[in-house]
């Protein structure tokens, strides 16, 4: 018996038990083609992302997030190379969580594992929200067209904690405060809920439970469709925006009126990081498929780059579209982005604005479907292993699928629709699945090269023993040709202190104005301040006319400028150098595969764009995790009972 916490299983073990009955592996029926995987992976990644995530990312970054999109899908590409090179060499349903049992070992994937619950399971609760959020605005148009009214009551389509966050932050918006006002009240709880979200959860678990070959035929009609809505709103939208001469919108004035690509600033773009990465999750599902695809050594690899490859272009198009048909500044709180530039004060086409809240619905239907397909496979291969109880690997006997697992992912799914809302459920799924893509790309340089298989996918093996520490350089000089201070900045934090001061100086709630806002400026004219923010601050509250506005000038500046979210960031990036240096010594010597390191190198930037709270919240559901495997895991697993 094996005690050891890195227990790694063998890769022909983990093959034999993906064909053999007794595991389950047998019981899954081979019917998926290639065509049937690149269509699943456009169907995961195509959805909640570019149909409501996108219009935050666009304000945040301007028209400059295209930039985030070119990082993020190379950070993708890298990645889906090394999930093509585990998913050719172990071709089982499991997905990362398979490959870092043989790579890293047991903890590494129980750890992967764990975090995948939060991609899959916890991300369609995010697909759901946004798929109701359409779906409602769908029948509302359908009533205007029919003379019908189809409105699902504000209470009835939004989640509670939003509703109560948005009203707690002083929300105007007026869905916001009917559903808040017309609730229905049982005792003193305003019942609130996404009625939709859950129902289109419950008809999807169902479909799911009902077996692969129903799912897949349904999925590819889905998929057909939303890539010929999708072209169309790239070609209506994009003839307009140069027919109408709204190119002058890639170019948006910033602050200072001089006239930027990014108009936030690099700071701004990295802000939408959530957002994009959201929108690239899903090639990997194809992964978990293995099992059902009839030939998944050649075709796996080919669907999952052939579906980013494609997403990747219509996110870039779609993302000049949108940034080119209006101001970027317009985008503040547009759940749905891609019929919003259609609207009358902007392209002012209704018939588009009603196709694409269609075909909304139709693409977050198919990701829904496909995470939903992906999450009890996943959970069937680690109860196999022992880390889950049996019931997890239960096939049903006339459906052939895993059905106690779906059923429960189904509650995963629905039961936290009841209590969060969509941007904690956005950050939480983005964090967690970059961190498993990095473990991923980690894994393939840890497993031993293989010689190349003929008619099967071979990673191509560059030695990175000299080009990898090149490339860190350049980047290196690159970021500092382009910030002359860029190292230094990251290991100063007078500018947070700074920020941290002011915001000391203004109490929540303010009886005694004329004291606070004298005290503010008397710390800032102290500061005798070099930084440009703080120059400009110190004027306009000198300028103000009375000590409220005064005040007010101030909180707008800390709200502005987010120490803890800066600070996160410099020690983020100040991490991911050292990281780098480190891997580049270790390169050097090991001689590792070019490919790998660059996905590691470039999900771990990524990661840097994430927020503190976003990492404390990532780091409990880890620490859960371990609690998990320690109580159950470690000693069921098959591992430590074989001999
Ligand atoms: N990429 C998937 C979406 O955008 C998760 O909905």
């Amino acid at each position: 018996m094996s005690n050891s916490l890195f227990r790694t299983k063998k890769i022909s073990t983990i093959l034999s038990e993906g064909s053999d009955a007794d595991h389950g592996g047998g019981g899954l029926k081979r019917v998926l083609s290639m065509r049937d995987l690149t269509f699943f992976g456009i169907a995961a990644i195509l959805g909640a992302g570019s149909f409501s995530s996108l219009g935050s990312a666009v304000f945040n970054g301007g028209p400059g997030v295209v930039i985030l999109f070119v990082i993020t899908a190379i950070a993708c590409a890298f990645t889906a190379f090394c999930y093509s090179e585990f998913a050719s060499r172990i071709p089982v349903a499991g997905s990362a969580y398979t490959y870092a049992y043989a790579s890293f070992g047991e903890l590494f994937a129980w750890v992967i594992g764990w975090a995948l619950i939060m991609e899959y399971s916890i991300g369609n609760i995010y697909v759901a929200f946004s798929w109701s959020d359409y779906f409602t605005s769908f029948l509302d148009k359908l009533g205007e067209l029919m003379h019908l009214n189809l409105h699902v009551p504000d209470y009835f389509s939004n989640s509670y904690m939003e509703v109560k966050n948005a009203i707690k932050g002083g929300s105007t918006n007026p869905e916001i405060l009917s559903a808040w006002n017309q609730a229905p009240m049982i005792g003193g709880l305003r019942i609130i809920l996404d009625i939709p979200a859950i129902v289109i959860n419950i008809l999807i678990t169902y479909l799911v439970y009902r077996g692969v070959k129903e799912s897949r035929n349904f999925s590819n009609i889905m998929v057909m469709l939303k890539l010929a809505v999708v072209g169309l709103i790239i070609l209506v939208g994009g003839y307009l925006v140069f027919s109408t001469g709204a190119t002058h919108n890639w170019l948006p004035p910033d602050d200072t009126g001089i006239r930027n690509f990014m108009p936030n600033g690099f700071g701004g773009v990295m802000m939408a990081v959530s957002s994009v990465f959201f929108a690239y999750i899903g090639f990997d599902a194809v992964s978990v498929l293995a099992e059902e695809s009839k030939n998944p050594q050649r075709d796996l690899p080919r669907g999952m780059i052939l579906s980013l490859v494609i997403c990747t272009v219509i996110y870039i198009l779609l993302t000049l579209v949108l940034t080119g048909a209006v101001n970027y500044r317009n985008f503040e709180g547009v759940g749905d982005p891609l019929s919003f530039i259609f609207e009358k004060q902007n392209l002012n086409i209704g018939w588009m604005q009603f196709l694409v809240s269609i075909c909304a619905v139709v693409a977050m239907t198919s990701v829904l479907l496909v995470f939903q397909m992906g999450q009890p496979r996943i959970w069937m291969s680690m109860s196999r292993d022992g880390l889950l109880p049996p019931v997890f690997q239960k096939i049903h006997a006339k459906f052939n699928t895993p059905s106690f697992a779906t059923i429960v992912t189904g509650l995963v799914v629905g039961i936290p629709i009841l209590f969060t809302d969509k941007t904690f459920v956005l950050d939480f799924t983005s964090i967690a699945t970059l961190f498993a893509f990095v473990l991923v790309c980690g894994g393939v340089l840890l497993i031993p090269r293989k010689e190349k298989v003929q008619g099967k996918f071979n990673l191509p093996y560059i030695n990175g023993k000299f080009i990898f520490p090149v490339i860190i350089i350049v980047a290196a000089a690159m970021a500092m040709y382009l910030s002359k201070n860029y190292f230094s900045d990251k290991i100063d934090f007078s500018f947070e202190k700074k920020v941290d001061a002011i915001t000391a100086l203004i109490p929540a709630k303010t009886t005694d104005s004329i004291t606070v806002s004298a005290k503010l400026e008397e710390y800032l004219v102290a500061q005798h301040d070099t930084d440009s923010a703080f120059i400009k601050l110190t004027a306009a509250i000198q300028a103000s006319p009375d000590a409220g506005s005064k005040i007010s000038v101030a909180k707008d500046f800390v709200a502005k400028h987010d120490a803890t979210q800066s600070r996160t960031n410099k020690i983020s990036l100040i991490i991911f150098w050292l990281i780098m240096i480190g891997l580049g010594i270790i390169t050097i010597i090991k001689n590792y595969s070019l490919i790998p390191l660059m996905g590691v190198s470039t999900c771990l930037y990524l990661l840097t764009g994430m927020s503190l709270s976003n990492w404390l919240w990532f780091g409990s559901w880890l620490l859960l995790g371990l609690v998990v495997y320690f109580l159950y895991g470690y000693r069921k697993s098959k591992l430590a009972n074989t001999a």
